[in-house]
């Protein structure tokens, strides 16, 4: 099966009210701590729900998506300080433009379950972060929910350590209608 990917014509929705309310971004990034002087790369930024915030938070923040509709509205959206610590880099997830061990986090929120090639997603994952770098994880709870992708693509909350078999599980948080994993690199 190969899922969908979120449509950029859609992107309006990752940023409205009831994701808001659902899912606030500054629950995500309260909860992974980040410290000011990580080099950060969030796979799948979208228009920068996450992006944004964490580049106030980290020293640089490498915003990754596929699709250059998404990148351009980040960039359109941001402030001029965030503009200074926001590179957009327009890549596929599974093939990284970044040298081995040379990030300090990953973000990858609400973008997993689109990956066709999970094993090549979680491998680059584990090959850009440097040993004891931390991967932030959020995706939805395998189960109807108000919002979301159609059950058949989501992946289980018990099922998504086992993609990672080079990273530690530091934390897990349950909601109803997500889950977010804090990984270490061993
Ligand atoms: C549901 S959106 C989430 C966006 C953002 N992380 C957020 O939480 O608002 C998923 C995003 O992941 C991107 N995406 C999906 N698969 C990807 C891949 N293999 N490589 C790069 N980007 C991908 C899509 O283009 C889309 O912008």
């Amino acid at each position: 099966m190969k899922p969908h990917r979120f449509e950029a014509g859609h992107r309006d929705q990752l940023r409205n009210e009831r994701r808001m309310k659902m899912q606030p971004a500054q629950g995500i990034l309260d909860r992974a701590a980040p410290t000011p002087d990580e080099v950060c790369a969030d796979l799948g930024c979208g228009n920068g729900y996450l992006a944004l915030p964490f580049s106030i938070r980290c020293r640089v923040v490498l915003a990754v998506d596929a699709q250059r509709e998404m990148l351009e509205d980040l960039i359109s959206s941001a402030g001029e300080f965030e503009r200074l610590k926001l590179v957009p880099v327009q890549a596929e997830a599974t093939r990284l433009p970044f040298s081995g061990g040379s990030l300090d986090r990953v973000l990858a929120v609400n973008m997993m379950h689109e990956v066709e090639d999970r094993g090549s997603f979680a491998a680059e994952v584990e090959r850009v972060l440097r040993p004891g770098g931390r991967c932030t994880l959020v995706d939805f709870q395998k189960k109807e929910t108000t919002f979301g992708p159609p059950l058949q693509e989501r992946i289980q909350e018990d099922e998504v350590p086992g993609h990672f078999p080079s990273m530690r599980v530091a934390s897990l948080w349950s909601f109803e209608e997500f889950y977010q994993y804090e990984f270490v690199r061993l």
